[in-house]
């Protein structure tokens, strides 16, 4: 597994990639959410951790544009929720899920993880090696590059979105978002990617915060109590 400390040790970047904008305000505005979608795994990979390029021992990586995602997840106020499941998952270069349905042409990057999960820290925060997503079409269904993220805790999911690529070209043609609407709602979504400083290799960094709306009981100590939304259906 790939620890945040040892990424966050190599990048140059300091405390002020993990800023949240507006943390001290009264309420942040809460992550849109669009649900699963089709593809939350229907098997598990062999492997689940957070660095999707590798599986297990293997010494052939996925194929794509290495991205290191960043984030934190965020009670209404601001304050970090720590302990929750992460899990994502995104299709892979040629277009392909890991779900037996969601494969473009029959081709799958079978060195793309397709899925994982972490643990956030003590500060919330979450992180993921994975590729930047690409744009793809599935039963006849276009869809703008994006990543699912589905949030749980003490074995409730939470909430589940997608991140999207903040101003990607084939974001207008994207149905969920079409279906999103709002504009404060959308911008929740984006996530812009950026070069690794120091990188030889064209690795990106990108960061996605997720803020959980008042549905979930906020405690005192940060952490989330109780209601979540049933895991998939
Ligand atoms: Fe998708």
């Amino acid at each position: 597994m790939l620890t945040k400390r040892r990424f966050l040790h190599g990048m140059t970047v300091g405390a002020a990639a993990f800023t949240v904008p507006g943390v001290f305000a009264a309420t942040l505005t809460e992550t849109a959410r669009t649900g699963d979608g089709p593809f939350y795994p229907d098997r598990m990979p062999l492997d689940t951790d957070n660095d999707l390029l590798i599986i297990n021992d293997s010494i052939t990586p996925a194929i794509g544009e290495i991205t290191h995602l960043t984030g934190r997840l965020l009670g209404p106020s601001g304050s970090p929720v720590r302990n929750a499941f992460i899990e994502i998952w995104q299709s892979d270069m040629h277009g392909s899920y890991i779900h037996t349905e969601g494969r473009h042409d029959g081709r799958l990057d079978t060195n793309f993880q397709g899925y994982g999960r972490f643990l956030t820290d003590a500060e919330g925060r979450y992180y993921f090696r994975t590729i930047k997503p690409t744009s793809y079409t599935l039963g006849g269904t276009f869809r703008a590059a994006h990543i699912h993220v589905a949030v749980s805790k003490s074995g409730q999911r939470i909430m589940a979105t997608q991140a999207l690529v903040k101003g990607h070209e084939d974001n207008p043609r994207d149905r969920i978002l079409r279906r999103v609407g709002d504009p404060a709602a959308l911008e929740t979504l984006m996530v812009e990617y950026h070069p690794l400083p120091g990188s030889t290799i064209g690795e990106l960094t990108a960061n996605f915060d997720i803020v959980l709306g008042r549905t979930p009981v906020e405690r005192e100590d940060g952490s989330i109590g109780g209601i979540g939304e049933p895991p998939r259906g």
